[in-house]
């Protein structure tokens, strides 16, 4: 199979999916919040300047991997690294990472679900605050509907990923990005229109260097890099799908760019209107699941805005979801020679086997827990704070260390059709910078 065949037709279609994946969750509710609590535009420069000198270049670290291997994550290890076997074990981590950061994204992106079934079937305006946070407690500690609605989502997934890498995750990254942007502008709009929009866009974007503290930057790097989808292999199996033509470097730059703005915008889009209704900015999912659908119901053509602002956090989960379970499907359909819809149907099984434990997390096995962390909480902070930064740092290392110097130039430059002197400070970030940057990530995820 060649290029041309195996993977995406365009640049912008790179650029799309692989912003896609890069785009979810973690943008829309983890992002502003943490912006809002550690300083505002001081941790915004604080991010900006880690997504430029760790995030990009991790990025461009997994792409040379996917892209010089043409290959899923475990074959890309083995095929670069053909007389040490031992590296294999990497491509394997990446595999069990995307299995547990799917089977507890997709409890929360089946949340998202339901409430645009409720949102567009106006299930939500009219209820008192105390009815909305009564709504939320109750649909989460069920059994039946979030599992259905998880369900829904994860086939949702397959079908998407069972089309193929261009038919399927090209196709619709192509459409639903701009539709994600469009419909974020649109919220833009009404929430900077709102009266006091002003004090909200203040909590997000007054730079207070003194409310930055040591953990704020460290949380500003950990962001950059969940953010970014890095250390477990999405990049490696979108890197392979990359155009031998393209500049990686400028395809890393522009996902970045779009994840940023993503972020930055949800900010815009959550404090003005939370400050506009004097609620408070809560974080994590009451901020999207209580908070928000309350500061719907009081404004003008709250409904509307409730189901659009629904429908643009189900996009940025799909979009996310697919490249979470095209890790898996890559390598089963390369590595076990399995068909596409054969891989798709398997994994999304397993997945929603081990999924479901995490939904129930949230009700009938709230007290099933380990170090006091529920199933949901343990998969969050195996993968995020462990599994992750670890596996970027194994990344830094095969490719910085191990893989001779000349073929990772060579595919940086595109066989050197590309000059610049762009690669040596590249070069440098991967051997030192972003190494030490995830043994303080590492250790600081241990000691803390
Ligand atoms: N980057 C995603 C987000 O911000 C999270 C994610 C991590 C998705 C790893 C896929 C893989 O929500």
């Amino acid at each position: 199979m060649d290029n041309e065949h195996r993977g995406f037709t365009s640049n912008i279609g790179a650029i799309l999916a692989a912003a896609g994946g890069a785009v979810g969750l973690g943008n829309i509710w983890r992002y502003p919040y943490m912006l809002g609590q550690n300083g505002g535009g001081a941790f915004l420069l604080v991010n900006l300047f880690f997504v430029l000198a760790i995030g990009i270049p991790l990025m461009m670290t997994e792409f040379v991997i996917g892209r010089r291997a043409q290959s899923n994550v475990v074959g890309a290890y083995r095929k670069l690294s053909p007389e040490h076997k031992g590296w294999t074990v990497l491509g394997y981590f990446g595999i069990l990472a995307a299995v547990l950061i799917y089977a507890f994204y997709s409890v929360v992106a089946g949340w998202t679900l339901n409430y645009i079934v409720m949102a567009c079937t106006n299930q939500l305006s009219g209820l008192s605050p105390a009815e909305v946070a009564d709504t939320f407690a109750n649909f989460t500690a069920g059994s039946f509907w979030p599992v259905l609605y998880q369900f829904l989502f994860l086939t949702l997934t397959a079908l998407v990923i069972s089309f193929g890498v261009q038919k399927g995750i090209e196709k619709i990254s192509k459409i639903l990005m701009p539709v994600l942007f469009i419909l974020l502008l649109l919220m833009v709009v009404r929430s900077l229109t709102l009266p006091g929009a002003k004090e909200g866009l203040h909590f997000l974007f007054h730079p207070e260097f003194s409310k930055l503290s040591g953990a704020g930057v460290l949380g500003a790097l950990g962001q950059s890099f969940f953010s970014l989808s890095l250390g477990m292999g999405a990049m490696i199996t979108y890197g392979s799908y990359i155009r031998k033509e393209d500049s990686l470097f400028k395809t890393s730059l522009w996902i970045s760019v779009c994840d940023l703005m993503v972020a930055i915008l949800a900010g815009v889009v959550i404090f003005p209107a939370v400050f506009s209704f004097g609620m408070d900015p809560a974080g994590g999912p009451q901020l999207v699941y209580v908070v928000l659908p309350n500061v719907f119901n009081s404004m003008p053509m709250g409904a509307l805005f409730a189901a659009v602002f629904f429908v643009l956090l189900g996009i940025a989960s799909l979009t996310s979801t697919i490249s979470l379970q095209e890790i898996i499907v890559a390598f089963t359909v390369e590595e076990l020679h399995w068909s596409r819809r054969k891989s798709s149907l398997i994994s999304m099984l397993v997945i929603f086997i081990i999924g479901v434990f995490c939904t129930l997390s949230f009700g009938p096995l709230k007290d099933a827990t380990l170090f006091g962390r529920t199933i949901f909480d343990l998969f969050d902070l195996i993968t995020a704070s462990y599994l992750m930064p670890i596996g970027a740092l194994a990344m830094t290392i095969f490719l910085g260390w191990f893989y001779p110097k000349v073929e990772v130039q060579d595919e940086i430059t595109n066989g050197g059709a590309l000059k610049g002197k762009l690669f040596e400070v590249y070069y440098f970030i991967l051997r030192y910078v972003a190494p030490l940057a995830l043994i303080v990530i590492i250790v600081s995820g241990i000691v803390g």
